[in-house]
């Protein structure tokens, strides 16, 4: 069965996954790059990087996912509807190397990038966004890339089977939060806390029941 899955989201102690505010010069706001400086310095992220907890925890972004949805705000800064020639922040060959879906009001036509991502544009409740993903998977589980707000959205659906988050020993007092509107989370996940001698701590969170977006 296809599985909706998150991978490295980081937050925040407060539970932020972005600073304010984003723009082109600062993708996460006043957050800089401390949300993501555990990742950077694995080997998932540079091949000279470390091999331990934090690594092994990275690479799972890759296994067994065979499309990506993303918001809107994760895909470029403020304004980017109005520029025809953006393409996303990660150059021409994406990270993503599956279809693509990102989440937003101003759909344009399909970007076909190097490396096999494709990125589709489309306005559609979370439910039927999963859907159309799934059906470009083939076979392969879903990964939901974040940012928090869409996130928040596909967990408050009961769509998500696996979230990972990696906590951050900072605290930001502003940006987007991840946990807000999802009071009693836990009650539907098995929740697990791994502690890594970088100072992060990885949480799993493994659905306990089926999902409301079981397609069964
Ligand atoms: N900490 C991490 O690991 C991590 C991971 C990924 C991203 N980020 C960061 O998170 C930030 C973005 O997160 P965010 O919460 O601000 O925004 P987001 O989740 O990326 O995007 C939200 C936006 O997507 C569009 N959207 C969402 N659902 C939709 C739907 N059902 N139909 C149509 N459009 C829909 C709307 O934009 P419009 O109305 O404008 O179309 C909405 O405002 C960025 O700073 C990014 O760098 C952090």
């Amino acid at each position: 069965m296809s599985l909706t899955r998150i991978h490295n989201l980081s937050i925040s102690l407060d539970g932020f996954a972005t600073g304010e505010p984003q723009s082109l010069e600062a993708p996460f706001g006043h957050a800089g790059q401390r949300l993501h400086e555990w990742m950077f310095a694995t080997r998932f992220w540079d091949a000279g990087g470390t091999a331990g907890v934090d690594d092994a925890f990275a690479v799972r972004h890759e296994d067994g996912i065979g499309a990506e949805i993303m918001g809107a705000h994760k895909f470029g800064p403020p304004g980017w509807q109005d520029d025809p020639g953006w393409t996303g922040w990660w150059g021409p060959n994406p990270p993503f190397h599956t279809p693509t879906f990102v989440l937003t009001h101003h759909p344009r036509p399909s970007l076909e990038m190097e490396g096999g991502t494709t990125f589709h544009f489309l306005a559609a409740s979370p439910a039927a966004a999963l859907q159309e993903a799934r059906a470009a998977a083939g076979g392969q589980d879903v990964r939901i890339g974040g940012g928090p707000s869409v996130v928040r959205d596909f967990v408050a659906a009961g769509l998500v089977d696996h979230m990972h988050l990696v906590q951050v020993p900072i605290v930001l007092g502003r940006g987007v939060r991840v946990w807000d509107g999802l009071e009693g989370l836990e009650d539907d996940y098995a929740v697990e806390a791994v502690s890594s001698p970088s100072g992060v701590t990885h949480l799993t969170f493994t659905r306990t029941g089926p999902g409301r977006g079981d397609p069964s």
